[in-house]
């Protein structure tokens, strides 16, 4: 719901609510964010700072919605440009806005030139979120230049902040980090062409008090799955801000007249209820309002990479596949080496066709064997980059990021196509839809394996570093046009792993590879991360042969919060293992649409004292599953005890291995103990359904502070 005010708007969800307005001065001004509030005439007015002094001017001061670079401010601005004139910056300005019951639309303009900024914010309810994003239009007759553009500038009042956020690399993604900020600006980016493994568009803030389940946390994210750049500022006046966007660096835009340019789209919200509820807002939206297939039960699938790597061939790739539909998988993955002379990493790449000596009867011929062992199929492609060994880069040597004078230094023995080139997007485009017309794949493994480098565009219609959107603009084009013409296909979105793992993915991927890492041990930490932004029904996890050391049940178990999958040689498995697998998958089934669709609780985190549990609980709170890892036991470490979470408190439920009928609120104020002397033991896990039953509740129902495991 917006609300319009004498110059200035409330932006309400279900819980919150958000405020800005126009000030004395005329500057667009933030003015409150956080629990909604009774009345409008609660909201605070638009602050008109006065000077502090001759070093800090008013404007300085004043947090402003979208501050253009100009007058005496030095915060991080929103907008920079340069005017044909040479002139290089912008004086914003009110000029108007309008709004229906979910969005808001503000007009500013230059005070001198003829150039709009129009700013969206757009309210999303139930989740609690505010969706922002900016457009750029160019009303005069010369070109601007526009050198930096964010999509939004989040305000805190005072200092005195903790940023919680993720970093990590390739192999080891998304770990969570908590710092307090201090004055300065602490920058996550990416500068890798892609939303890179090493920080994710993500942040929360919070007073340095919030835990997981309880107190005040703003949070956000960014659409996007290019290079980007998020600001934590602290001012030398303690105003806090998060400015968040595309990456300013390297970047220009050229805005001829008449045309406008269009941010991505940054999200952000408010919770009283700590990390774990803000998570839960996220996954919520994800679910309901990005994905593109309504939040089905996800297959269980196999990929046959780390059985066969590039050494594919019908015969083998079969005997995988029987072993697999043995198994239970429902969907049979063909990863990368099966196309036009891929033997190695070094050729093939940009050829997509299968290889007539790998499959000798066709690909259809051994899909329709697949099919006929009960499984759908699915296929690898990697479209975005290609071998010098192709038949593609021999015909289109030009088509390549590239610097004329430069090396084109290889990543992975390949080079990266410009998607920015219309001529490119229309050969990936062609390619790619005869594939999919071709055969019977119900599902793409969508790949991109390098990161950017001689970031060239030679004769680029515009400035040559709007390589940097145009790219994704592009990506977004080739896989948004085969997916209005194959809708039935769900798409999974990789990069080496979690290399782009991202909102802008989302939109069009059902599903991540969130990390070439499946040692579950580090694996657990990983996922950890990944689920502060994004929800379990997203998440690929595969059980492979790493980490073989460690009991297959606890590899199965911890691929089994989120899509199992199974990525190992099962060719080589004993019999045994075969069966326990047999067994965790069809376990799997009987919970998979709490662990895809239920609400997500991290009761303990993977990276903290060697104990790592997540609990997923039915919308109606009808039931729920508890699984818990014990990764590393010290000697003397008490035994484990954990709380469920997210029970409906006057209902009664029964929690498998404990004894008991008790209400949700029993227990979720008991502990749960497992085992009498240490708990777990080193790599043990368990799962645990929670069943609500009907009876009505006895007056004896809590009697035990401490509930221990039976039989132990
Ligand atoms: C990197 C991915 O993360 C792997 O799963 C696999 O698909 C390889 N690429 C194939 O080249």
């Amino acid at each position: 719901m917006i609300h319009t005010q004498p110059g200035g708007w409330i932006l309400e969800t279900d819980r919150t609510a958000y405020a800005l307005g126009l000030n004395a001065a005329g500057l667009l001004t933030h003015r409150y964010w956080g629990e909604r509030l009774p009345y409008p005439e609660d909201y605070p007015e638009a602050v008109n700072p006065g000077a502090w002094g001759p070093f800090n001017n008013p404007s300085h001061l004043t947090p402003e919605e979208f501050p253009g670079y100009s007058d005496m401010k030095y915060i991080e601005p929103c907008l920079k440009v340069t005017f044909a004139d040479g002139v290089r910056d912008v004086d914003l300005r009110f000029g108007g806005a309008d709004s229906d019951s979910e969005t808001l639309r503000v007009y500013l303009h230059d005070s001198v030139y003829p150039l709009h900024l129009t700013l969206e914010y757009r309210v999303h309810s139930a989740a609690d979120l505010i969706e922002r994003r900016a457009t750029l239009t160019n009303a005069g007759d010369a070109p601007v230049r526009i050198e930096r553009m964010l999509s939004a500038l989040w305000h805190f009042p005072g200092a005195h902040w903790r940023l919680t956020y993720l970093t990590g690399r390739w192999f080891d993604e998304t770990h969570v980090r908590r710092e307090a900020l201090q004055e300065g600006v602490k920058v996550l980016e990416s500068r890798r062409l892609t939303s890179g493994h090493h920080f994710q568009p993500y942040f929360a803030l919070d007073r340095g008090q919030t835990t997981e389940d309880h107190g005040d946390v703003w949070y956000g994210l960014l659409e996007w799955s290019g290079s980007w750049k998020l600001t934590a500022e602290v001012s030398n006046f303690h105003q806090t801000r998060v400015g968040i966007g595309l990456n300013d660096w390297d970047f220009a835009w050229r805005l001829n007249p008449g045309d406008a340019f269009t941010t991505p789209a940054a999200i952000a919200g408010f919770t009283r209820r700590g990390f774990g509820a803000a998570s839960r807002n996220l996954h919520n939206f994800v679910r309901d309002s990005v994905l593109p297939h309504p939040p089905d039960v996800h297959k269980v699938f196999y990929n046959s990479w780390e059985a066969t790597l590039f050494d594919v061939e019908a015969e083998s790739q079969y005997a995988l596949a029987v072993t697999a539909a043995r198994m239970g998988c429902e969907l049979f993955m063909l990863d990368d080496g099966w196309y036009h002379e891929r033997f190695n990493q070094d050729s093939g790449l940009g050829d997509w066709w299968p290889d007539a000596r790998k499959f000798p009867d066709g690909l259809e011929v051994f899909i329709s064997r697949v099919n006929a062992l009960g499984m759908d199929f699915g296929l690898w492609i990697e479209p975005e980059n290609v071998n010098p060994d192709s038949d593609l880069y021999r015909a289109h040597p030009d088509w390549v990021i590239h610097f004329p004078t430069r090396e084109r230094r290889l990543g992975r023995s390949a080079l990266t196509l410009n998607l920015g080139r219309v001529d490119v997007q229309e050969y990936l485009i062609e390619s790619l839809d005869r594939l999919l017309a071709a055969y019977n794949i119900a599902c793409v493994k969508w790949d991109m394996n390098r990161n950017i480098s001689e970031a060239g565009w030679p004769d680029a219609p515009g400035e040559p570093q709007e390589l940097w959107v145009r790219y994704v603009h592009g990506l977004y084009r080739v896989w948004d046009t085969l997916r209005e013409r194959h809708p039935q296909v769900i798409f999974h979105s990789c990069s080496g792993g979690g290399g782009r793992s991202d909102l802008g993915m989302l939109r069009r991927a059902d599903l991540i590879w969130i990390s070439d890492n499946s040692a579950a041990s580090s694996r657990l930490a990983i996922q950890d991360g990944y689920l502060h932004m994004f929800p379990a029904c997203t998440m690929q996890t595969w059980v492979t042969d790493q980490q073989q050391e460690l009991p297959l049940e606890f590899r199965f178990h911890a691929a089994m919060t989120g899509i199992l999958g199974v990525g190992a040689d099962i060719r080589r498995w004993s019999e045994n293992d075969i069966q326990t697998a047999t067994a965790c998958i069809a376990r799997y089934k009987t919970i998979r649409p709490l662990v895809q669709s239920g609400d997500c609780y991290r009761l303990h985190p993977a990276d903290d004292r060697g104990f790592s549990a997540l609990q997923f609980v039915s919308k109606d709170r009808g039931e729920a599953v508890l699984f818990a890892f014990r990764t590393h036991t010290a000697q003397h470490e008490p035994s484990l005890r954990l709380r469920l979470c997210g029970l409906d408190s006057e209902s009664r439920y029964t929690v498998e291995g404990f004894p008991g009928v008790r209400s949700g609120a029993a227990w979720m104020n008991l502990d749960l103990e497992f085992g009498k002397y240490g708990g777990l033991h080193n790599f043990e896990s368990t799962i645990r359904r929670i069943q609500r039953v009907e009876t009505p509740a006895g007056p004896d129902v809590v009697d035990h502070i401490l509930i221990t495991e039976q039989g132990e």
